[in-house]
């Protein structure tokens, strides 16, 4: 089968899929952190930003109904976290708005009804894009680190062409099942793909002067996605959150192996084919590929940055340095979490995680008019 397949298996297959049995951990005692999995700081400084974009979706229709959206939500604290501080912000609308979940792994959504149980009762549901497809929403759609899991296919440079990876199952000597890669001839539709990136954004697929064996990934679930969220909202901003880079460093010569890497109990590792269903698959997403394909279907850009400026624009120098007021007693939480305020800034880490944000007007065009606080770089960062 296809790679793109065996990740779609490895991941979300119901039984053994690592998300859809519910058996990968999101969080500091599971296989990965996320940003939101390391305390409640992010989701506070996020939710200003919501609460921001939020204001001025309301202002347009101040009657109609509110939505924040989280697609992915894993674990649920992020959407926990953030409905809690909402809700202390307190703001006009915040008895108009609803939390609307879409999750696709059945063992993911029960952990989420367990989470949110306690901090949103009522006020929660689960969903699918299609169901809101039906009755698109006004409001905010977040989806962090959801991308970074979609099944990519992965390609490979070999005999003066790019072809496609596939993984086979084998008996070895002892009779053991063993998994391999194999290659075969890029099918046309993929070759297709490749085209519209070269036409539309200026990408090689591969490079000039590629070695033998040079290795990359394409996303083809990204553009239907984006076309399928621009269905579920009537009028809003979506925020996506990820691991990204720039089509020139994606598909740089020099990236021999692609961005493709395997996490289990916070160990990140290459061998994308080991305890299959056990460990979360995940790659990097290409900018100028998903901002074309966003134009594409609709959405327009208000901008993009790295989490550490957004978060820094968004007053994380500030919380750091409340924490000096906190009680003595109070010393472990407080280095605790300075810690973690500092990890998601951490350039070598998650503060070069790429905050992208679009937005969808149809009945105004007025994206220019928007404010976004967190893509307004503080002074002196870089
Ligand atoms: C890496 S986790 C991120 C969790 C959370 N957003 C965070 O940052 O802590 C990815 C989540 O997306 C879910 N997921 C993957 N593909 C999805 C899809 N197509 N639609 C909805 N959820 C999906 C997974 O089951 C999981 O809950």
């Amino acid at each position: 089968m296809s790679f793109r397949r065996f990740m779609e298996l490895a991941l979300h297959d119901p039984v053994d899929g690592a998300y859809g049995s519910g058996r990968l951990r999101v969080g500091t005692k599971g296989d990965f952190v996320t940003s939101p999995s390391m305390g409640s700081d992010f989701a506070a400084l996020l939710a200003t930003q919501l609460a921001e974009w939020l204001d001025q979706i309301h202002a347009e229709a101040p009657a109609s109904p509110l939505s924040l959206v989280e697609v992915g939500p894993g674990e649920g604290d992020l959407a926990a976290d953030v409905w809690a501080e909402l809700h202390r912000l307190n703001p006009a609308w915040i008895g108009q708005l609803e939390l609307v979940l879409v999750e696709r792994n059945p063992g993911m959504e029960s952990r989420q009804r367990e989470r949110l149980a306690a901090s949103a009762p009522g006020q929660v549901r689960w969903t699918t894009l299609d169901k809101l497809a039906a009755d698109p929403i006004r409001g905010v759609l977040v989806a962090h680190e959801l991308l970074d899991a979609f099944p990519v296919e992965r390609l490979i440079w070999r005999d003066g062409a790019m072809r496609q990876m596939g993984v086979v199952l084998t008996s070895d000597d002892a009779g053991q099942k063993v998994l391999h890669w194999d290659d075969q001839m890029l099918p046309d539709s993929i070759q297709q793909q490749l085209d519209w990136a070269d036409r539309h954004c200026g990408i090689s697929v591969p490079p000039a002067q590629v070695p033998e064996g040079w290795t990359t990934e394409w996303h083809g679930e990204v553009a239907p996605w984006l076309e399928q969220v621009a269905k579920a909202v009537a009028s809003g901003v979506m925020l996506i959150v990820d691991y990204a880079h720039d089509a020139e460093r994606y598909y740089s010569a020099r990236r021999f192996a692609g961005t493709l890497l395997a996490y289990h109990q916070q160990q990140a590792s290459d061998e994308l084919l080991a305890d299959a269903g056990c460990r979360d698959l995940t790659a990097h997403l290409c900018i100028d590929t998903l901002l074309a394909q966003a134009r594409d279907q609709g959405w327009t850009v208000l901008g993009q940055c790295r989490q550490g400026e957004a978060l820094l624009a968004l007053g994380l120098g500030e919380r750091l340095h409340n924490l000096q007021r906190l009680p003595a007693t109070e010393l472990p939480q407080a280095l605790q979490r300075r810690e973690a305020l500092l990890r998601l800034v951490d350039p070598a880490g998650l503060g070069e995680f790429r905050w992208i944000a679009l937005s969808r007007f149809p009945d105004e065009p007025r994206e220019s008019e928007l404010i976004s606080r967190c893509l307004e770089a503080p002074k002196g960062f870089s």
